[in-house]
């Protein structure tokens, strides 16, 4: 492998593109290749086992394709499948939970740190287990919040109704006194507006709001920098779904914050 060769990012769906915006954002010369596994999302309310299968599928098609890296955009596979992958694949796999609970930590002065995530990443522990491997003091009180998913992929992400449903979702979070909260799901960031404003509404103390997207972005940009990695030049993005590429442009720019305009979509098959 190469520092040319391009980086693979896989998720669920489309809201990986969160994370291809933060690593856009911060390696503008990489070239990515995304898939994004759009025939069988949601993966975050199935179980281990099936999680397992799809994501194995979704890397080894990225691995045919000679990458230098994979990125797991996708926090539920993240959370299950990550020590699989790292087994099986032989290049480097970063995933979103390590580098979302480090910036959790960092961001924490009371030590009592908030995750909401889906109910497959909160079944599975892994953002308690990834906090306790860099601290012993900090708490952690998760939330699995399985209807912010849906609000988001409707575009419902201003307004009443996510205003509403927040609320709920932050209640026992915000009783627990936490003071930094780990938005834990590809799909948050776009509520990150609405969920500033609600702990700010709620909360007797400021709490931070930290997205694991950019917290791999930045782990990313010191991965490939401490292995040579890096690539020079302009960047590129080519982006593969497995069911509904023509639909796919509205929903997907929502998530990457640009157009996709220039960029074609390939249907592909695992
Ligand atoms: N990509 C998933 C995650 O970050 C959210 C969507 C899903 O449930 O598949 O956990």
């Amino acid at each position: 492998m190469t520092a040319d060769d391009p980086i693979g990012v896989f998720d669920s769906g489309l809201g990986g593109l969160t994370v291809v915006r933060a690593i856009r954002e911060a390696l503008p010369s990489e070239r990515l290749v995304y898939l994004g596994d759009t025939a069988r999302v949601p993966y975050g309310t199935r179980s281990a086992h099936t999680i397992l299968r799809y994501a194995r599928g979704c890397a080894r098609h990225l691995a045919r394709d000679g990458i230098k890296l994979l990125v797991v955009a996708c926090n539920t596979v993240s959370a299950v499948a990550l020590p699989m992958l790292r087994v099986e694949l032989d290049v480097p796999v970063l995933g979103v939970i390590g580098p979302g609970a480090r910036a959790g930590v960092a961001a924490t002065r009371s030590h009592r740190l908030g995750v909401i995530a889906t109910p497959g990443t909160v079944a599975s522990g892994a953002y308690p287990r990834a906090v306790a491997s860099v601290s012993s003091r900090t708490e952690v009180f998760q939330r699995a919040a399985p209807l912010l998913v849906p609000l988001v992929e409707e575009g419902w992400t201003d307004g009443e109704v996510p205003r509403l449903v927040v609320d709920r979702y932050l209640e026992p979070l915000i009783a627990a006194d936490i003071d930094s909260l780990v938005l834990g799901c590809t799909h948050y960031p776009l509520l990150a507006d609405v969920i500033r404003d609600r702990v700010a509404a709620h909360s007797p103390h400021p709490v931070t709001v930290v997205d694991s997207a950019a917290a791999t972005a930045t782990e990313l940009e010191e991965l490939i920098g401490e292995r040579g990695m890096a690539r020079t030049g302009e960047g590129s993005l080519r982006l593969m779904v497995t069911d509904r590429p023509d639909q796919f442009a509205d929903e997907a720019a929502r998530f990457l914050g640009a157009s996709l305009e220039g960029l074609t979509v390939e249907a592909i098959d695992l």
